[in-house]
């Protein structure tokens, strides 16, 4: 029998000495864990040394938790009664140029792992290369997209050459750290659901190769998906096992499975307990009951599961990723609603939880680890600030308008500068595409701004003498991390044209020869800058001081966790003690930067604040919880204008009929092919007793049989939905995510309707329905109709 050497474990120890005042206690001696060394498929379930074993994970990110709190985090785990740790690895945040590896510090992944064995925990990898996690780009570096016409997550040879190198150095981290070679490591997840990208296994297949090169023949590989789509890319010889969220129908999760592999074990390889925020969305919560009865059944089945995520952590520095189809960034904190929360607390989610896991643990489960402490920080102003339009750094010359990447620049803003031709008259200005907030100004003054997240292409700008100087303020928010939009240019992607109407002739006018400069989001860029009293400014028409970098210090007597207020301020990006905290915007709904007191000093602490909008007022202070449910400028989330009433009085229906209440997606075939742009669909009553129709997802099917893409879809309109007690809106039948749903509100009366606008007309043949995923199958459709129309319907 194999045992690692005393490991690392003395290692640990040591390099985690400056945790010690945060700590319930140390890392204790590897014991079980090292002590077995074989981990299969048996019959129906896993086999641990050929016994069964039912795996219980914590899904938990390395990066996502500061270094000298992991040892915390994982006892919290085994402490929640655990027995393996899932984690993914982000390509991007180890390899921020080619072959310029990092695994260190926050990125030292082996430790890590070591230190999950040392708490007796076993580990699940997921090394990607994609991994979505609502991490930027889904974890892909941004730097694939130097070479512009990459096919990502595919067969592309550059591409593949890239991912060779990454998972040979991920492997020479830790392959050595097998189960059959002493280590904790009982599964190595290959790609990850890729069934939500497309169809390719020969793709998935040489991702598997690369694995099994790196680990060897002895290494259990597995693959997770949905139930409704793991055949698409399934493996003969690997493992399959299914992602779904809190409330499920699990019988109904596995019934495919158990279909076509009688005797697989079974396994929820992602069981969501929450959900994460995005900007200017509502907080998402998911109910800890759900949760636990979900957990409980699958215990009693004997269902291996890994909890996303036990203890999701933050998004720190740019790292926050985007949603698609549109465009939603997610907020810093990665709270998620999970059992432990962003600073590590034990919430009654835990406490629920963890009872739950007792009655399956047939040692006692040890004591739950003491919180780390906190600290309230009394309100400082900033003193310092440095304009941005006062410290831009030496520009380039450009004929055509370029992308942030063909500059060699990945994360911040840029600006883009050029001349306006004369316009006589207010005249539209139109980007093409605005990768994702931009400021127009003109001869200095602020214009407006387009916000991708709104779909917001163009603006007018006013009459103007030749030669007026217009800049273009870009900022990049995260790459989006899901759906075949993970390749997400930042900056202006394509052109900049100015419309001018005279004597009703419409002039275009393609914007060229540009001055742009780049700026790079790094601290080093920052404190280059030149730093004014902040006394010298006084705030605009707007209420808003200057857009730059504000500096500041702060004391702190004895350093503890705490939560950085930042309410009145606009939007950017704040550093502490050189450590990127994340983004802020004033929207919301999170208010507050988590920030952990292990990175605080007894004494003086420095802030910096990179604001792209300026704050109504350049101050913070530390509270002792966080915001993260406060939207402060609240968008609009309905998709009805006021007054607004759908008459489908008159038009002929291309289906109609009723839908089953049973789980799984349903297709209706229309009466015969039919051309249209607009869809609608309508729900004239429900299928059980409770009157709470919902959609979970939809697709339009195409005259050659294949589904329509999604990506141009927008919700015209929807009679009804509910987003102040939760986020049911109807974009939610288009997300790509098969737990989220619309859902008209609660007791408004039936028929309910839904209008897609499908960005273009398309011969249409048939229109696919998933309901609710839960067992009981609420708000499931009963009698509908569906109208297909090449004009708007009337409003
Ligand atoms: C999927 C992905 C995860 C994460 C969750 C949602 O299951 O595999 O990486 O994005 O969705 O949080």
């Amino acid at each position: 029998m194999k045992r690692l050497p005393l490991l690392s474990l003395l290692t640990v120890m040591g390099l985690f000495g400056s945790t010690q005042a945060f700590c319930a206690s140390q890392p204790q001696q590897a014991k079980e864990v090292t002590a077995l060394n074989t981990f299969k498929a048996g019959d129906g379930t896993f086999l641990l040394n050929g016994e069964p074993f039912v795996v219980k994970a914590a899904e938990l990110h390395y990066p996502r938790i500061p270094r000298e709190y992991w040892d915390h985090r994982i006892k919290m785990c085994k402490a929640l009664g655990m027995n393996t740790v899932c984690l993914y690895v982000f390509w991007n945040a180890h390899e921020s140029e080619p072959d310029k590896f990092d695994f260190t510090g926050q990125n030292d992944l082996a430790e890590f792992i070591r230190l999950c064995q040392a708490n007796d925990m076993y580990v699940i990898l997921r090394p990607g290369p994609y991994v979505c996690a609502e991490w930027e780009m889904g974890g892909l570096p941004w730097w694939l997209l130097k070479k512009k016409d990459i096919r990502l997550r595919e067969q592309d040879p550059y591409f593949m050459e890239r991912v060779d190198k990454f998972q040979k150095a991920v492997a020479d981290q830790v392959s050595d750290l097998t189960i059959d070679k002493g280590g904790p490591l009982i599964m190595v997840q290959v790609e990850n659901e890729y069934g939500s990208y497309g169809t390719d296994k020969a793709y998935v297949s040489e991702i598997r190769d690369l694995l099994r090169k790196n680990f060897g023949d002895e290494v259990t590989l597995f693959q997770c998906d949905w139930s409704s789509n793991f055949l698409n890319n399934g493996l003969d010889d690997l493992i399959w096992t299914m992602n779904f969220g809190t409330g499920a129908n699990i019988d109904q999760q596995f019934a495919k499975l158990k279909e076509v592999r009688p005797d697989s074990p079974l396994m929820c390889s992602e069981f969501w307990s929450g959900w994460f925020d995005k900007w200017g969305g509502n907080h998402e919560t998911r109910p800890a009951a759900d949760m636990v009865e979900g957990i409980d059944e699958m215990l009693s089945k004997g269902i291996s599961f890994s909890l996303y995520m036990t203890h999701g952590g933050t998004n720190w520095g740019h790292w926050a990723g985007a949603n698609s189809p549109g465009f939603s960034p997610d907020v810093t904190s990665y709270d998620y609603d999970a059992p432990i929360s962003e600073s590590g607390v034990a919430t009654p989610k835990y406490h629920a939880l963890r009872n739950t896991l007792a009655k399956y643990s047939d040692k006692k489960l040890p004591a739950v680890p003491k919180a780390i402490p906190t600290i309230a920080i009394k309100p400082f102003d900033f003193t310092e600030v440095a304009p941005l339009f006062a410290n831009l750094p030496e520009s380039k010359r450009e004929t055509d308008i370029k992308t942030m990447e063909e500059f060699n620049q990945g994360f911040g803003s840029i600006l883009y500068r050029t001349q306006l031709p004369e316009l006589t008259s207010p005249s539209l200005l139109t980007i093409s595409d605005p990768h994702d907030f931009v400021q127009v100004f003109i001869d200095g003054k602020y214009i407006g701004k387009l916000d991708r997240r709104m779909g917001e292409t163009a603006l007018q700008i006013p009459a103007v003498k030749k030669g007026a100087q217009l800049d273009l303020l870009v900022e990049a928010m995260g790459r989006i991390n899901f759906g075949r939009a993970i390749k997400d240019f930042k900056g202006i992607t394509d052109k900049v044209t100015v419309t001018e109407v005279r004597d009703g002739h419409s002039f275009v006018c393609d914007l060229k020869n540009w001055e742009v400069f780049n700026l790079e989001d790094t601290e080093e860029f920052y404190d280059s800058m030149e730093y004014f009293p902040i006394g010298s400014f006084t705030p605009g028409d707007d209420g808003r001081l200057p857009i730059g970098v504000y500096r500041a210090t702060f004391n702190v007597s004895k350093p503890g966790d705490t939560f950085l207020n930042f309410e009145s301020w606009g939007k950017g990006l704040v550093y502490v003690n050189g450590h990127p905290m994340g983004r802020i915007w004033e929207i919301g709904p999170q208010q507050t930067l988590y920030m952990p007191g292990c990175w605080l000093k007894k004494g003086e602490n420095e802030i910096m604040v990179f604001d792209i909008v300026g704050p109504r007022k350049a101050s913070s202070e530390g509270l002792k919880t966080p915001i993260l449910d406060q939207l402060q400028t609240p968008r609009r989330l309905v998709h009805r204008e006021d007054g607004e009433n759908l008459s489908l009085a008159g038009l002929t229906p291309a289906a109609s009929g009723s839908f089953k209440r049973v789980n799984g997606w349903q297709e209706t075939t229309f009466n015969s092919p039919v051309k249209g742009r607009f869809v609608c669909l309508e729900m004239l009553s429900a299928a059980g007793n409770d009157n709470d129709a919902a959609i979970a997802e939809m697709y339009l099917v195409d005259d050659k049989g294949n589904r329509l893409s999604r990506e141009p879809w927008t919700v015209r309109y929807a009679d009804s939905e509910e987003v102040k007690d939760g986020n049911y809106s109807a974009d939610k039948i288009f997300d790509l995510q098969e737990s989220t749903y619309w859902k008209p509100v609660k007791g408004t009366p039936y028929p309910h309707a839904v209008v897609i606008d499908l960005g273009a007309e398309h011969t249409l043949t048939g229109l696919q329905y998933l309901p609710r995923m839960e067992k009981d199958v609420p708000g499931a459709i009963g009698e509908y109709k569906v109208y297909v129309s090449s004009d708007d319907f009337k409003y």
